[in-house]
């Protein structure tokens, strides 16, 4: 059964058929964000979850995950933590590699930015088959951190991206609006 919120959420999603290669329907959040009254209840319960579940640091994974994130962490009154594709950030960093259908990717996340008493939520837009969460998580753990979850606007439950986290996650939550 679905709430007023997600029906909502879910009105403002656009599938686009085969983007960006033939047989892949893409899952378009632009309506969303160009809706005020959807984003601020998308940021608000993403921000709740994080509370709720003691966070105290925000990660946002880059680039939709920025969009996100940063308005939740204020919401939440938290500091925001940008994970970025390897190559952008200035300071010292821990990265991790992760699987990609071909080939693999790197992420970065400024070693500073997370100590060992945090509690870190990570925020992005999609779960698909949880490479990159996988990967986040990984590097939260290395700093240090604790997890303290990861929330995202939706998962492609086929991907079974859900399983690949079970691990890294190590008991906390994964809420997919
Ligand atoms: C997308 C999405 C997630 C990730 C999910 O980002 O925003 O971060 O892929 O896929 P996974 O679960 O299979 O790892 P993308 O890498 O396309 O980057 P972008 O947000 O910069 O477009």
């Amino acid at each position: 059964e679905l709430t007023d919120v997600t029906e909502l959420l879910l009105s403002r999603i656009r599938d686009v058929p085969d983007y960006p290669v033939p047989g892949v329907t893409f899952k378009d959040i632009t309506p969303l964000l160009a809706d005020p009254v959807a984003f601020a209840a998308l940021t608000d319960a993403l921000a709740d979850f994080s509370v709720r579940h003691g966070a105290t640091k925000i990660v946002g994974l880059e680039a939709r995950g920025f969009i996100l994130g940063a308005p939740v962490a204020l919401r939440a009154g938290l500091g925001f933590i940008p994970v970025r594709k390897a190559g952008k950030l200035p300071g010292a960093t821990l990265r991790q590699s992760y699987d990609l259908e071909y080939g693999s990717a790197e992420i970065e996340v400024h070693a500073e930015d997370l100590a060992a008493d945090d509690r870190v939520m990570v925020i992005d837009d999609v779960l698909a088959t949880g490479g990159t969460a996988e990967a986040s998580l990984e590097l939260i753990r290395r700093s240090g951190a604790q997890v303290a979850g990861v929330a995202v606007l939706m998962e492609l439950g086929f991907l079974e991206g859900r399983r690949k986290l079970v691990q890294a996650l190590d008991g906390a939550p994964l809420e997919a609006l």
